[in-house]
C-alpha cells in the first residue's frame, strides 16, 4: 500500500494542500502521505473559490504522490485517477455518482465531493503532486449560494464514522493510484467515460456566446471538454470556459 502508509491528522489547519505543499518544500515525506484535517480554515477549491466545510462532519484530505514518469501534457490521467476513486467510494452508497468534468463528484444533479490538484513539474516530468479531496459526510445543512452541495448523509439518511470513510477513500486511492503505475492509463480515461457525468446527451450549457444545447463527446487526454451543436460543429472547452446549466 503506498497511499495511506502515513497519515497526519490535524484537528485545524488554513488549507490541507497548503499543509502538504509544505511538507514537500521542507521535508519531501514519502509517496502516499496523508494529510488529514477535522477543519480547514481557509480550505481552498478550484480556480481560487473557497472549500467551505463544518467542523468534524466532512472528509478533507491531501495526497502527496511523485508521479514522475508522467510528462507535464498527460497530467490530466491523475484527475482522472483520483475522481475515478472518490467515484468508487461513492458508489458503494449511490449508483447515481457520476464525475462531473473536470473533476467534480456528483450524485445526481448535486456536488457531493471537489477535487484540486495541484503540480510541480520537474524538468520533462511531473515531480510532485497534492490531490486535495474535500467529500462531504456528514453535514446535512449547506450555506445557501454553495452550488447544489450534498452528503453521503443526505443521500442514505445515516452518519457514517469519519475515520472508516477515510480508511475506504485511502484503499480506493491506492487501487487506482497502482493502475497509473501499471501505465493503465487508457483504462482509467475509459472508466473516467464511462462515469462521466451528462455524457452523450443533449442539455443546455453555456459559454462566452451564451447559451446552447450541446451533447458532450469526450475529454481530450489534455483534459478539453469537447462538445458539439446541434448543427454538426465541436468546440473544445478548456476549464471556466463552459458552464452546464443544472
Ligand atoms: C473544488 O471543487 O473547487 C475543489 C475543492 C477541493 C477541496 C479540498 S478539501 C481538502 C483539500 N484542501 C483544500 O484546501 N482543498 C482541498
Amino acid at each position: 500500500m503506498i497511499i495511506g502508509s502515513n497519515v497526519r491528522h490535524y484537528v485545524k489547519v488554513s488549507s490541507t494542500n497548503t499543509v502538504a505543499s509544505a511538507m514537500i518544500r521542507e521535508e519531501k515525506p514519502p509517496e502516499g502521505t496523508v494529510i488529514t484535517a477535522s477543519f480547514q480554515e481557509s480550505g481552498r477549491g478550484q480556480a481560487g473559490n473557497t472549500w467551505e466545510s463544518e467542523p468534524d462532519n466532512n472528509l478533507l484530505m491531501s495526497v502527496i504522490l511523485y508521479p514522475v514518469t508522467i510528462k507535464p501534457a498527460q497530467q490530466f490521467v491523475i484527475s482522472q485517477m483520483v475522481s475515478l476513486a472518490v467515484h468508487d467510494l461513492v458508489k458503494i452508497h449511490s449508483p447515481l455518482v457520476r464525475i462531473k468534468w473536470p473533476n467534480d463528484i456528483f450524485v445526481a444533479d448535486d456536488k457531493i465531493a471537489g477535487i484540486l490538484i495541484e503540480n510541480s513539474i520537474m524538468g520533462e516530468t511531473l515531480g510532485s503532486c497534492v490531490a486535495g479531496i474535500g467529500l462531504n459526510v456528514n453535514q446535512t445543512i449547506f450555506s445557501a449560494g454553495a452550488g447544489n452541495p450534498v452528503s453521503l448523509a443526505r443521500i442514505t439518511g445515516r452518519t457514517f464514522d469519519l475515520g472508516q470513510v477515510s480508511g475506504q477513500l485511502m484503499e480506493m486511492l491506492d487501487r487506482r493510484y497502482a493502475m497509473l503505475l501499471r501505465g493503465e492509463t487508457s483504462l482509467l480515461g475509459t472508466e473516467y467515460h464511462d462515469a462521466l457525468y451528462r455524457s452523450g446527451e443533449w442539455h443546455r450549457f453555456t459559454d462566452g456566446q451564451g447559451e446552447f444545447d450541446g451533447k458532450i463527446e469526450r475529454v481530450s487526454p489534455d483534459g478539453l471538454l469537447m462538445v458539439s451543436r446541434k448543427n454538426g460543429t465541436v468546440s473544445e472547452y478548456a476549464f471556466k470556459e463552459i458552464d452546464y446549466i443544472l
